[in-house]
């Protein structure tokens, strides 16, 4: 597995997302550990070294997975993981109260220690711009973990240009991490220019467009009824139609060299940059061992020209309320 440098920060270019490990998709049943710990080891033997994680996933049972499965493995990994979009300011966590107080800040890595099983997190990510903390606030806050020594390195998510600037005064930022595949290219204009102008690692999350590049999903009628992609614009009426068109064109091009479309979404990823770590998610075996083998595959100059050319997604990358999270 090639190796890239964010800010410093060595992973393997291709890492895993533990999200779904805590459901996230859907609250549903369905979780099995004992599948999501063995999909991390064998993330590891595959020579994944970047696993991500964060606090509001369950809440809190991604973490623990994690943790469970790094148990012995620690100095394997890089581990990852998240704050800000759970408040620790009352009596019990308020998940879903954006808080990127300092106050909250060190709360929250406490737990996120405890619960990874270790003395530190490689790199710790806002998780999203919180619009009532001046970031420098936050960023003092981190910088002071990373005196302490509980966190090495700090990310942001899904921040706007503005925040990236003001927050990389305070303290060098080691990562991005925002949505970027085939399907959501936003960050193309401004975003990647202005992180390779500081010096700062990308690390595109949902690089299989939630599983619909994948070209297992050909119908949201096989989502449970509470999966939270039915809410999500690129996944309902029409615009799913649409852009099941892409995922055939990506089906076809990975076809003309033997790989999945998985595959060939992630090889195309690659390609953007060495500064560039995608973390698929999933919490299967058999899939870490098909997105991992990525890696080996080779797009030629014609099949790049056309993944660069296919028609934009149809919708949203996100539904109104998430959208109005976002930072821009
Ligand atoms: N910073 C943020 O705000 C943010 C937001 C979203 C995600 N993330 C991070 O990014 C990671 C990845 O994003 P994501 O999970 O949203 O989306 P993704 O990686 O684009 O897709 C994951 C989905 O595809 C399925 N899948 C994975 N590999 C597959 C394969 N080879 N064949 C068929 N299906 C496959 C997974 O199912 P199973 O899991 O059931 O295998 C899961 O439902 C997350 O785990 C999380 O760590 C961060």
């Amino acid at each position: 597995m090639k190796h890239v440098s964010l800010s410093g920060l060595d992973v393997s270019r291709i890492g895993l997302g533990a999200m779904t490990m805590a459901g996230t998709y859907t609250t549903g049943g369905g979780l099995d550990d004992s599948e999501s710990i063995r999909t991390i080891h064998r993330a590891l033997d595959l020579g994944v070294t970047h696993i991500d994680t964060a606090e509001i996933y369950g809440p809190f049972h991604s973490e623990e997975v994690v943790g469970k499965a790094i148990r012995g493995r620690r100095d394997q990994v890089v581990v990852a993981t998240k704050f800000g979009l759970v408040s620790h300011s009352g009596d019990s966590p308020a998940p879903g109260v954006t808080d990127s107080s300092a106050s909250n800040v060190k709360a929250a890595v406490e737990g996120s220690l405890q619960r990874l099983g270790t003395d530190h997190i490689d790199l710790y990510y806002q998780h999203r711009v919180d619009q009532n903390t001046p970031i420098e606030e936050t960023v003092g806050a981190l910088a002071e973990l990373v005196a302490e020594g509980k966190i090495r390195y700090i990310g942001l998510s899904e921040a706007g240009p503005t925040t990236i600037r003001r927050a990389h005064a305070i303290h060098p930022v080691a990562a991005l991490q925002t949505e970027y595949s085939l399907w959501t290219r936003d960050v193309e204009d401004e975003i990647l220019p202005l992180l390779r102008e500081l010096g700062i690692g990308f690390v595109p999350y949902s690089p299989l467009g939630h599983g619909l590049l994948t070209g297992q999903i050909r119908s949201v009628d096989d989502f449970p009824d509470d999966d939270w992609r039915k809410t999500n614009p690129r996944f309902t009426g029409e615009n799913f139609q649409r852009n099941l068109a892409i995922v055939d064109e990506v089906q076809a091009i990975g076809a003309e060299i033997g790989a999945t479309p998985a595959q060939t979404a992630l090889a195309w990823l690659l390609t953007r940059g060495d500064d560039i770590a995608p973390i698929p998610g999933t919490r299967r075996v058999a899939r870490v061992e098909e997105n991992t083998a990525a890696d080996g595959i080779e797009l030629t100059a014609a099949q790049l020209e056309r993944l660069n050319n296919l028609t934009p997604a149809a919708g949203e990358r996100h539904d109104e309320a998430n959208m109005a999270a976002i930072d821009r």
